[in-house]
């Protein structure tokens, strides 16, 4: 089984010369449930319940955390309290103070209710006017106060169709980076979700990403950030996958080599189908990484 990985921790270096140092660490799988805006707040509780009671308090092998609407967080806190899952939010207003910012949720108050995790850049976010520059003043803002972001990339259909899909996500990433501190930058999570493959109203038939072409953006993600941050701190960020994940594929795709985790929206606000999910990731957490290989 993966360990954590920290800054600091003895690395192995691959032998092999490139021309970015490569090297091999642990990265522990996360599985993260977004639940965007589709359930109330009683929906959101009684599926943290069910969550809770099918879990437990055992330790899955990897992290598990679920991201509600900020009207639900305290709840649904409260309801995986004795859980290994953690809580996160779905935003984070830029500004590293409480004051006069009617309608925003700030990185203090996140903590102030206890929550571990924040998504920041997704692409229903992107469309309604998120910038790269707005999500690089959350990141360091969430990373001030130690929480922890997951900062969604990925193209849009057209951009796939006219090849310009790296170009796209190597400027999502490198913007959302810019300027951080080196020593925190690996608190740093992406998710690859390539808009066509998240499940909507507008797209309800939305298709994931192939393992093929999963692969493909996770390695070239994972040089850009070694590129851009050097071999140890690129190779500690966990790279996510998201877009139509379901209990059907999620053990393919966790068994990728390059992808740390994944992000889960429309199938994580079921609990038979979250539960799936949490079985499939927990299986290739506690077998085929057993010898403790990570993917770098
Ligand atoms: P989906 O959404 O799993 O419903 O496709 C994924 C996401 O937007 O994170």
């Amino acid at each position: 089984m993966r360990s954590s990985f920290r800054l600091g921790d003895p690395v192995d270096i691959d032998p092999t010369p490139t021309l970015v140092p490569r090297i091999r660490v642990k990265r522990r799988f996360i599985l993260v449930g977004a639940w965007k805006a589709y359930l109330n707040d009683d929906g959101a509780i009684d599926l943290a319940r069910s969550i809770a009671s099918e879990l437990g308090s055992r330790d899955p092998g990897f992290d598990l955390a679920v991201c509600p609407s900020f009207v639900s967080i305290v709840g649904v806190r409260d309801a995986l309290r004795d859980t290994p899952v953690a809580v996160g939010a779905q935003n984070v207003f830029w500004a590293d103070t409480n004051g006069a910012f009617t309608g925003q949720v700030t990185a203090s108050q996140l903590v102030s209710v206890g929550c571990r995790y924040v998504i920041l850049g997704h692409s229903e976010l992107r469309q309604l006017g998120e910038t790269d520059e707005m999500v690089n003043d959350r990141v360091g803002t969430a990373l001030a106060f130690d929480l922890a972001p997951i900062v969604c990339v990925g193209e849009s259909a057209e951009e796939r169709r006219e090849g310009r899909t790296k170009t796209r996500v190597e400027q999502q990433v490198r913007a959302a980076i810019d300027g951080i501190d080196p020593s925190v930058v690996a608190k740093v999570h992406f998710a690859y979700e390539p808009l066509w493959a998240i499940k909507s109203h507008n797209n309800p038939d939305a298709t994931p990403a192939t393992v093929e072409q999963a692969a493909e953006m996770h390695h070239f993600i994972r040089d850009t950030l070694t590129e851009a941050l050097g071999a140890e701190s690129g190779s500690a960020i966990r790279v996510l996958y998201g877009g139509s994940v379901g209990p059907e594929n999620a053990g393919e795709l966790i068994s990728v080599k390059e992808i740390d985790g994944l992000l889960v929206g429309s199938a994580s606000v079921k609990s038979t189908s979250f539960l799936q999910i949490v079985g499939a990731v927990g299986e290739v957490a506690s077998g085929s990484f057993q010898d403790g290989g990570g993917h770098a």
